[in-house]
């Protein structure tokens, strides 16, 4: 089983969007995915119809059980982990825990038979509860804007990444919210950052049918399975999957 996390410091970049997407793809593809939305907002529930039932304090206090929380969704091998509003305490909750960066881990580990994939939408910030999200992943998919802020903040969370030694987390940026039109995003889509290791080749461009995608309530492979949306997540997931396959079984 492998945990990648949705995530960025940066709010508004793409976190859900790309989370409900890849983890239908790792679905549609035979991978039992189980998609664990942490972010008070419940956007990733919401985009796949499903309401959380209220457990989420006691589920990051340890009081219940994964297991017992998880709801399908509406396509085979896809299940939700919902959020609610006490998401909006993780912090808290973490907090107050003995090992709280322990604590998303310890929620996970009893899944290992059930998934094959674990996707993780986070809430923006760099918070106690991104520190746990860091503990319990093996790969963080950063979407990315190609804007000088969102730049500013990639270079944030990697010298973070290695302040605080944690070099067995594999970080892949992606660049989201193309637009060819724009100076600064070609100069960014041409410059040498995009041949850095953790920058993956495949990008996501600027496209009205991810706009929809809360209006749809749908991933976008239902409503736009031949669009450029659709091809940009299926290039970026070829890329995630390379790396899967190499780190299989470990
Ligand atoms: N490539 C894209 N093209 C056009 N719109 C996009 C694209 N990616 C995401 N969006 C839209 O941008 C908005 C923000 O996306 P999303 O909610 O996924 O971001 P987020 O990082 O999860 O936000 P938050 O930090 O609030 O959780 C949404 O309306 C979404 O539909
Ligand atoms: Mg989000």
């Amino acid at each position: 089983m492998k945990v990648i996390a949705s995530y960025n410091i940066k709010g508004g970049v793409g976190k859900t969007t790309t989370a409900v997407n890849l983890a239908w793809l790792a679905a549609s593809q035979g991978k039992r995915t189980l998609l664990w939305d942490l972010d008070p907002q419940g956007a990733a529930g919401y985009c796949l119809r499903v309401k959380g039932k209220g457990h989420g304090k006691r589920l990051l206090k340890g009081k219940s059980d994964a297991g017992d929380v998880i709801q399908n969704t509406n396509y085979v091998d896809l299940d939700l982990l919902p959020s609610d509003f006490s998401y909006r305490n993780a912090d808290v909750l973490l907090h107050e825990e003995k090992y709280p960066l322990k604590r998303l881990q310890k929620v996970i580990k009893p899944l290992k038979h059930d998934y094959d994939i674990i996707i993780l939408d986070c809430p923006p910030g760099l918070t106690l509860l991104s520190e746990a999200v860091f503990r319990a992943s093996d790969a963080l998919l950063v979407p990315t804007l190609p804007s000088i802020l969102s730049l500013r903040s990639l270079k944030m969370l990697l010298e973070f990444r290695k302040e605080k030694s944690l070099k067995d987390l594999q970080l892949f940026a992606f660049l989201n919210m193309v637009d060819r039109r724009k100076k600064l995003h070609n100069d960014v889509l041409n410059s040498r950052l995009r041949m850095k290791s953790w920058m993956l080749e495949g990008y996501i461009p600027y496209v009205s049918e991810l706009e929809q995608i809360a209006e749809r309530r749908e991933p976008v492979f239902v409503y736009a399975p031949g669009g450029r949306a659709a091809e940009g997540y299926r290039e970026l997931w070829n890329e995630i999957n390379e790396w899967l396959g190499l780190t299989l079984g470990s």
